[in-house]
């Protein structure tokens, strides 16, 4: 047998038994005790856990290889370069990228996006046109285009969901017309949990050689992302909520839009040369990083990515799918939950809401018996309004959670009912 058949075996053998209670010693902040109650975790969609692996690299770049990237020509400037240049090529894998030099490194999902927008758009949107957005955008991703457009004078088109949380893709291809300059849409909605079909999306946009930015701040950490494949024009994602460290993101753009997109920020790091009369700039990606990246967030990042790619991604796929089935199930038997958004195949989280009770108060009393849940209205508040409701309760699972997890969530809420419904 070659290596490579052995190392395959192995990888095979380990997805088949993947473990949650195994991989819960890997993160040690899940083993605490919070007012002498067990730590229950489910809000991985606003920050997912760190793994030991992660605290590791981050602490080992500061302790042996600290020191700037691109510059010196000493050790250990070569060593904290090849270390960042190396989860460069490595986020390049994890989404099929053609090239590291399209993966240019931000401060999250938000910062992404703003890069576009004041890019890419700035010099492509004119006074008339139109960006479309959907209602089920995270705030990052509509603000931007919203100042875009004021600036320039354009409009934005916000394609519609019906009542299961789904985009309306005949409304959204409608909304598409010759004055349509750019599309930005999320692969997975953090307040519904809905996947939206990012290739057809594509394909309508492209119909009318319209750009495409996906917002994969949600879908990174659970599906398995090929920009090829989608054939997106920019993908946006933060390293937070990809069981990394806060400060450290990623653009994905096709090579040829961000060769011809100007700078986003001036600064040292992107420049060729520079004098008082003209400035020239490097090549993407290093255009777009101005000043001293994040370098032990880079390194940190990467070091998730391999993380979970050792787990196995359809290993760790299949085990959230059965913790969204089970915590459907469990959630609806309770009398009073509603749930928002009911797509099918939607992935890691359940927003729900409780007859007579406001999703803040729930949030807090579960918080008193260890439970940590988001309540609010999840930096989407359009969509709020979409479902006629001022918040909701978010339940979010990650690759960590047990069912046993769901049942305390579960008997928490009968409380919450008991004291206030
Ligand atoms: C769908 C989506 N887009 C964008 C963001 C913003 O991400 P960040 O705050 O990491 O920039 C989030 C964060 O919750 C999100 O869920």
């Amino acid at each position: 047998m070659t290596a490579e058949v052995l190392a395959l075996n192995r990888r095979t053998e380990r997805e088949a038994v993947f473990n949650p209670w195994r991989v819960r010693r890997d993160f040690p902040i899940l083993h605490q005790k919070l007012e002498g109650k067990p730590l229950v975790y489910l809000d991985s969609a606003a920050m997912s856990q760190k793994p030991q692996v992660v605290l590791d690299a981050i602490r080992r770049f500061y302790q042996l290889d600290c020191s700037n990237v691109h510059r010196g020509v000493h050790t250990l400037s070569e060593r904290a370069t090849d270390a960042y240049e190396t989860a460069r090529a490595k986020i390049q894998r994890f989404i099929n990228a053609g090239h590291p030099s399209e993966i240019v490194f931000v401060r999250g999902t938000t910062e992404g996006i703003n890069l576009v927008a004041g890019s890419y758009g700035r010099r492509h949107i004119r006074a008339g046109d139109e960006i479309v957005v959907t209602t089920m955008e995270h705030h990052s991703n509509i603000v931007p285009w919203q100042i875009l457009c004021e600036e320039k004078g354009a409009r934005l088109r916000v394609a519609p969901v019906s009542d299961t949380g789904e985009l309306l893709l005949d409304e959204f291809e409608r909304l598409l017309n010759p004055r349509t300059r750019f599309v930005s849409v999320v692969h997975v909605s953090n307040a519904l949990g809905t996947v939206n079909p990012i290739r057809r999306i594509v394909e309508m946009a492209h119909g009318w050689n319209v750009p495409v930015l996906i917002d994969g701040a949600q879908a990174a950490p659970h599906l398995g992302i090929d920009v090829r494949e989608l054939d997106c024009d920019f993908y946006v994602f933060s390293g937070h909520k990809l069981y990394g460290p806060t400060g450290i993101g990623v653009l994905y753009g096709k090579e040829k839009l961000l060769e011809a997109m100007p700078p986003y920020q001036g600064g040292g790091e992107m420049i060729s040369t520079v004098s008082f009369e003209k400035t020239t700039y490097k090549r993407p990606p290093f255009k777009f990083e101005a000043g001293t990246p994040n370098v032990a967030g880079a390194i940190g990042l990467g070091t998730a990515i391999d993380y979970v790619s050792g787990l196995g991604r359809s290993a760790v796929a299949a085990h959230e799918e059965q913790l969204m089935a089970y915590a459907t199930k469990a959630l609806l038997d309770i009398p009073g939950v509603r749930l928002i958004g009911t797509a099918p195949g939607k992935v890691s989280v359940v927003s729900f809401v409780l007859d007579g009770v406001h999703p803040h108060d729930i949030g807090t009393i579960l918080d008193e018996e260890g439970i940590a849940i988001r309540a609010g209205h999840h930096c989407a508040q359009p969509l709020m309004e979409r479902f006629r409701v001022p918040a909701t309760a978010r339940a979010s699972f990650a690759l960590y959670n047990v069912t046993e997890e769901i049942d305390a969530l579960v008997s928490a809420l009968h409380k919450v009912r008991d004291l206030l419904g």
